[in-house]
């Protein structure tokens, strides 16, 4: 399978982080280096998804801890019609992480659409999960980015009214104003008159909250660890995993979950030839999963250039599938 070419456009949307060359294990490299000599330590998500990653998200969705994946679909499955009636038929589809195919199928079967732009940030496994979707799917023309899309992409798409889908509650792994920045970045990318189908998870009682993020069988766990994995084997590093303890917790003032990777003992370990100590219960921070009541998802929306259309949500209010359309100009950063 042949990938269109990822084009970090310079200069534009560096309100998403540093500009960052091209070689991937260096950014890598630097990126832990640099979060792991803080006081309080950190390791950037994005990382978790490694081929091995990737696939142990997979797992996560299927685990009956974890609703959003299961409440999603459902949502998607029982309004197809509805949804993209808003987004708007016969349009190319952009998908944003695309690890799997499937929720996709439902909305592209509902629109029509013809075209299908799937960017994830694995390769591999964009590449595995299209293979299903083409045996459904057999007259969609599918255009894989490899890539990341926190980084300004050239999409194929330009001149084209599109939609974008963003599920998973993806945009949760963001704090406020990452998330704020990445809609105006999908916006741009986009053009200006795209629509945004959206899912969001939303808040809820710690309960519910921390077991999602800390299941009985511990496939959370080993995700989360993961990126320890692969920092040993692609940095150089001695990290005692197995000394790792996976903890998550809802932080209800800032409206998020918190993944931790906590130190049982006092430890050191070495990565890429630099050493580092830990006392016990010293954590290391990586992720974060906001959740956001409808209202917020609206405020979101509109301070991204984006305008709410419709919404909706399960009986519990579990969580929420938005499509969104743009609106004036595309902000500049
Ligand atoms: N977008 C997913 C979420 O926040 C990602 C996710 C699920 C995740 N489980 C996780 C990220 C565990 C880190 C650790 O729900």
């Amino acid at each position: 399978m042949a990938y269109v070419t990822v084009e970090a456009t310079r200069g534009l949307g560096t309100e998403l982080g540093p500009e960052l060359g091209t070689d991937s294990s260096g950014e890598f490299c630097r990126t832990v280096l640099e979060g792991l000599s803080q006081s309080r330590k950190i390791l950037a998500a994005r990382f978790f998804y490694d081929d091995a990653g990737s696939a142990l998200f997979e797992q996560i969705t299927t685990l009956p801890e974890y609703y959003p994946t299961r409440i999603e679909t459902a949502l998607l499955t029982r309004h197809a019609e509805e949804i993209a009636a808003l987004a708007g038929p016969g349009r190319p589809l952009v998908e944003f992480g695309a690890g799997s195919a499937t929720k996709t199928p439902l909305l592209l079967r509902a629109t029509g659409a013809k075209r299908y732009i799937p960017v994830d940030i694995s390769g591999d496994f964009l590449e595995e999960a299209m293979v299903p979707l083409r045996a459904l799917l057999p007259h969609l023309k599918i255009e894989p980015i490899a890539g990341d899309f926190t980084q300004p992409l050239a999409l194929p798409v330009l001149g084209e009214a599109c939609s974008g889908f963003f599920p998973g509650s993806t945009i949760g792994n963001f704090d406020h104003r990452g998330a704020v920045d990445l809609l105006r970045a999908f916006r741009r990318m986009l053009g200006d008159d795209a629509t945004l189908v959206i899912g969001v998870d939303t808040r809820k009682d710690r309960a519910t909250l921390e077991a999602a993020y800390d299941d009985a069988a511990g496939v959370t766990a080993a995700f989360n660890r993961n990126i320890l994995v692969r920092i040993n084997r692609e940095l150089g590093g001695t990290i005692p995993i197995e000394d790792f303890d996976h903890r998550a917790v809802w932080n209800e003032v800032l409206g998020r979950v918190e993944m931790h990777l906590v130190a049982r003992r006092s430890l050191t370990f070495r990565v890429a030839g630099r050493s580092f100590a830990m006392q016990a219960g010293e954590t290391i921070h990586t992720e974060n999963s906001h959740k956001y009541t409808p209202e917020e998802v609206r405020l979101l929306a509109r301070a991204a250039g984006w305008e709410p259309l419709g919404f909706w949500t399960d009986d519990a209010a579990m969580f929420g599938v938005h499509v969104w359309t743009a609106t004036g100009a595309a902000m500049q950063p």
